[in-house]
C-alpha cells in the first residue's frame, strides 16, 4: 500500500512541476541573461588565446630572470612583471588575472564567486574540466585552472626545501604569503578573464582573428 502511494506521488510530482512551471519559467527567462551560442564560442576562443599569451609571456620572463640571476632575482621580476603583463592585456572591456585561495600577492585573493569555480576545479580529480564560464548579463567570466610542475616548486614548494635566499625574498616582499607547500600536479589557482559586454566583443573578434 505504501508503495502504491509512493508510485502515485512519483507520477504526480512531474505533473505539478509542469503545471506550476510554465509561468515561473517565463519570468526566470526574462531575468536570466544569456548570450548567443556563437558569441559564447567567440568569447571562449578569444579568452583561451589571451590566457595562452599571458602564460607564455610570464613563462618567458620567468625563464629569463631565472637564468640571469637565479630564483631570488626571479621573484623580483615575477612580482613586478606578472601584474604588469596582466595590466597590459586588460583593456577594451577585458580584464585578466590569476587568483588562488592560497595566494602570494594579496591582490590575487579570489572573490566568493571566483572561489566557487576554484572549488569546482579542486573537486575535479580527473581534470576533465578544462575551463568554466558564466555570464551575469553584463560580464562574461571565464576560468581556467593552473597546475604546478617541478619548476614552480622553486618558489611554491615546501618552505623547508626552498633556497634560503628565496625564503628571505618572499618574507620581505610577501609577509602574508600563503603560496608555499605545493607539490607537482596540484591546483595552484586559476586564470580569470572578465569580459564586459557588449564592448568586449570587438576585442574578442580581434584576438580570435589574430595569429597566435
Ligand atoms: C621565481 C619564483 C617563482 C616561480 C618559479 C614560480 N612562481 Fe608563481 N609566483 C611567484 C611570485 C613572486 C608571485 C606573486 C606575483 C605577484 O605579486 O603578482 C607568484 C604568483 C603566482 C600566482 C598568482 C596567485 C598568487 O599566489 O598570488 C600563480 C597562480 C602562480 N604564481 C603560479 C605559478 C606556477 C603554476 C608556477 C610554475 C609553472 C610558478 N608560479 C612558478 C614566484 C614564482
Amino acid at each position: 500500500m505504501k508503495n502504491l502511494y509512493k508510485f502515485i506521488l512519483l507520477l504526480l510530482v512531474p505533473l505539478f512541476l509542469f503545471s506550476c512551471g510554465g509561468g515561473e519559467e517565463q519570468t526566470a527567462e526574462k531575468g536570466t541573461p544569456s548570450l548567443s551560442k556563437s558569441d559564447e564560442q567567440l568569447l571562449q576562443t578569444a579568452a583561451d588565446k589571451l590566457i595562452m599569451k599571458f602564460h607564455n609571456n610570464l613563462k618567458m620572463e620567468l625563464g629569463k630572470a631565472l637564468k640571469e640571476g637565479g630564483p631570488a632575482n626571479a621573484i623580483n621580476v615575477c612580482s613586478e612583471i606578472a601584474p604588469e603583463i596582466a595590466d597590459s592585456f586588460s583593456a577594451n572591456g577585458w580584464k585578466i588575472k590569476r587568483v588562488s585561495d592560497k595566494n602570494r600577492n594579496p591582490n590575487n585573493h579570489p572573490t566568493p564567486a571566483q572561489m566557487a569555480f576554484l572549488e569546482l576545479f579542486a573537486a575535479d580529480s580527473t581534470r576533465g574540466l578544462k575551463h568554466a564560464s558564466n555570464y551575469d548579463g553584463e560580464i562574461f567570466h571565464y576560468y581556467k585552472p593552473i597546475h604546478t610542475n617541478s619548476l614552480c616548486l622553486t618558489c611554491h614548494g615546501d618552505k623547508d626545501n626552498l633556497a634560503p635566499e628565496v625564503v628571505e625574498k618572499l618574507n620581505e616582499r610577501y609577509p602574508d604569503d600563503k603560496a608555499t607547500g605545493y607539490d607537482v600536479n596540484q591546483l595552484r589557482g586559476m586564470f580569470v578573464v572578465d569580459i564586459k559586454m557588449p564592448e568586449g566583443k570587438h576585442y574578442a573578434e580581434e584576438i580570435a582573428g589574430s595569429e597566435s
